[in-house]
């Protein structure tokens, strides 16, 4: 009787060393733990563009780090909605990168990312625009109409849960992309809100609210 559980008992030990090693080397990336298939990916196919945590160096691939994970899951589904429905959010990139994933991949990738520590853009931002674009941000432009950015990204620009995403440290590239998206329509999936913003911001007011953006911590 002894015998036999001190034998269950190693059979036991036996099982449990290969979990405990890669439990260890789960710990020591640099990420932390996420569901194994989901740090998969992300560690594969979206790493090239937007780097494993997804603190993306590029300028025009936007940084996903400390994202809203619902703001991610939801623009997922709008690159692949945009298949049939091409208003969302029409990117050739990022609709053949979502082709495979479920839904359920799309909910842990954007829960994967939100949890991931944001690196803010390092790309020297141009001086000569930041004040008009930091007054923009927090007072908006009366004249033409313009609300304030902060009222629905948050005067740190972390977004508001869950339906402002946070733009603080993003890169000006990317933001001046999406800028430019709203105003020709390519990007659909904001309930008009952002574009009847931009529709009314010269191309100066874009630029600038960019630069300052990139430089908000
Ligand atoms: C070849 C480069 C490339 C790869 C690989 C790539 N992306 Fe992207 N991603 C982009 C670009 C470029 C954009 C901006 C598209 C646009 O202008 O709308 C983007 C946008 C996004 C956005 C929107 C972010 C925001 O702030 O709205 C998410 C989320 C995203 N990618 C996730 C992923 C995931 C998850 C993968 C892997 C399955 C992936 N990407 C693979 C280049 C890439
Ligand atoms: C009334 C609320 C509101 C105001 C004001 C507003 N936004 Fe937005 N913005 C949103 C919403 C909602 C989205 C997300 C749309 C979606 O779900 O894709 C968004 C998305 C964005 C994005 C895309 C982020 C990304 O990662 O792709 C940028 C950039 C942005 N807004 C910049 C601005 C700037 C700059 C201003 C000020 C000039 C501004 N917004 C004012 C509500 C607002």
């Amino acid at each position: 009787m002894k015998m036999i559980k001190h034998m269950v008992m190693l059979a036991a030990l036996a099982m449990a060393a290969p979990l405990a090693a890669e439990e260890t080397a789960a710990d020591s990336s640099a990420a932390p733990a996420a569901p194994a298939s989901v740090q998969e990916i992300a560690s594969g196919v979206c790493a090239g563009c937007h780097n494993a945590d997804g603190n993306s160096v590029i300028p025009m691939n936007p940084i996903l780090a400390g994202q809203q994970a619902e703001y991610i899951t939801k623009q997922l589904m709008d690159f692949k909605a945009s298949e049939t429905e091409p208003a969302k959010r029409n990117s050739p990139v990022m609709s053949s990168m979502v082709a495979a994933l479920s839904q359920e991949d799309m909910k842990k990738l954007g829960e994967y990312y939100a949890q991931q520590k944001t690196v803010p853009s390092q790309i020297a931002a141009d001086e000569k625009l930041l004040d008009t674009g930091k007054i923009l941000y927090h007072g908006g432009n009366i004249e033409n109409g313009i609300p304030a950015c902060a009222s629905c990204h948050g005067p740190s620009g972390a977004g508001i849960v869950p339906r402002y995403p946070g733009v603080a440290g993003q890169h000006a590239e990317y933001t001046l992309t999406q800028l430019n998206q709203f105003n020709t329509g390519d990007r659909g999936n904001d309930n008009k809100v952002m574009q009847k913003v931009v529709h009314r911001m010269s191309a100066t007011e874009k630029r600038a609210v960019s630069a300052y953006i990139s430089t908000m911590r």
